[in-house]
């Protein structure tokens, strides 16, 4: 396992576990957890070995409950605490990291901690959780992506209700919203996640990856250059796997 300040980090069986562990705070996002990781995602996303990531996080009582907000006091304002905080694009490293990535939320998910999981590819969450970004009603906006990445995943009025009015999604909202895939009882949380994580590390890892890439790069464009992106993908997954059978010193 390594060892960094704010986070754990272990491999097992094709899984990588990130451990958002600074649980005395609540798992609040602060500059550290920023660096550590930028600098975990960076040696995930260059390793063969991991085939898919889980995030979760340590403690009894929140996921992450956002912003380090007494960094917001050691800053001449809120606005500079956070440009510091977000000057490594750690949400652009979650968005690019080819492996999907499960996050297994429990408690508070709030601010930058709910923003961390809507960039993850698959969200499953324990019952007691409560989904809430409050940077509105803190005289801020979110940005760590926030009011993009949740208009895209549960749609333009449910968003703007919560961004609007700040006000919290349990665990049976975000599953009817769609802002959850799952809902599982606590003690379910990271076997729920764990079987899901090896389902999919059982497959090819080149077809997982590609249909992740077609997915999120496609959400990004018009259908017929969606279309296109999957027929690129397809047949650049194809030419990789007749190479890897027949490579080219043994033909
Ligand atoms: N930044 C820094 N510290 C935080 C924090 C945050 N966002 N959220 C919680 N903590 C700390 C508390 O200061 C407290 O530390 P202490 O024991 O040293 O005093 C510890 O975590 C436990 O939090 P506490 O408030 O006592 O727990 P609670 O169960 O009574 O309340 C919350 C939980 C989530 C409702 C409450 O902590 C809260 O509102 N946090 C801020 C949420 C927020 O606005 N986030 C920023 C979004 S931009």
């Amino acid at each position: 396992m390594s060892q960094f300040e704010t986070i754990l980090y272990e491999k097992q069986d094709g899984i990588a576990y990130i451990t958002l562990n600074r649980p005395q705070k609540l798992n609040a996002y602060n500059t550290r957890m920023r660096d550590d990781l930028y600098e975990v995602l960076g040696a995930i996303k260059d390793d063969p070995d991991v085939r898919v990531v889980i995030l979760r996080a340590a403690g009894e009582k929140a996921f992450c409950a956002g912003a380090d907000l007494s960094e917001f006091l050691t800053a001449p304002s809120p606005l500079v605490a956070r440009q510091v905080r977000w000057e490594r694009d750690v949400w652009g490293r979650f968005l690019t990291v080819a492996q999907p990535v499960i996050a297994a939320m429990h408690g508070f998910v709030l601010g930058s901690g709910m923003e961390m999981a809507l960039c993850c590819d698959i969200r499953i969450a324990s019952a007691d959780a409560q989904f809430g970004l409050p940077e509105t009603t803190l005289g801020i906006i979110p940005a760590a992506g926030g009011t993009q990445t949740l208009p895209r995943i549960i749609g333009r009025g449910k968003a703007l209700e919560m961004l609007l009015t700040g006000s919290r999604l349990d665990a049976g909202q975000a599953l009817q919203v769609g802002l959850v895939n799952s809902v599982v009882p606590r003690s379910q949380l990271m076997p729920a996640a764990e079987e899901m994580a090896r389902r999919i590390a059982s497959f090819d890892t080149m077809a997982v990856r590609a249909v992740k890439e077609a997915v999120i790069r496609g959400l990004d464009l018009g259908l017929p250059d969606g279309i296109k992106l999957e027929s690129q993908l397809s047949a650049n997954m194809q030419y990789a796997k007749l190479l890897k059978q027949n490579p080219p010193h043994e033909r």
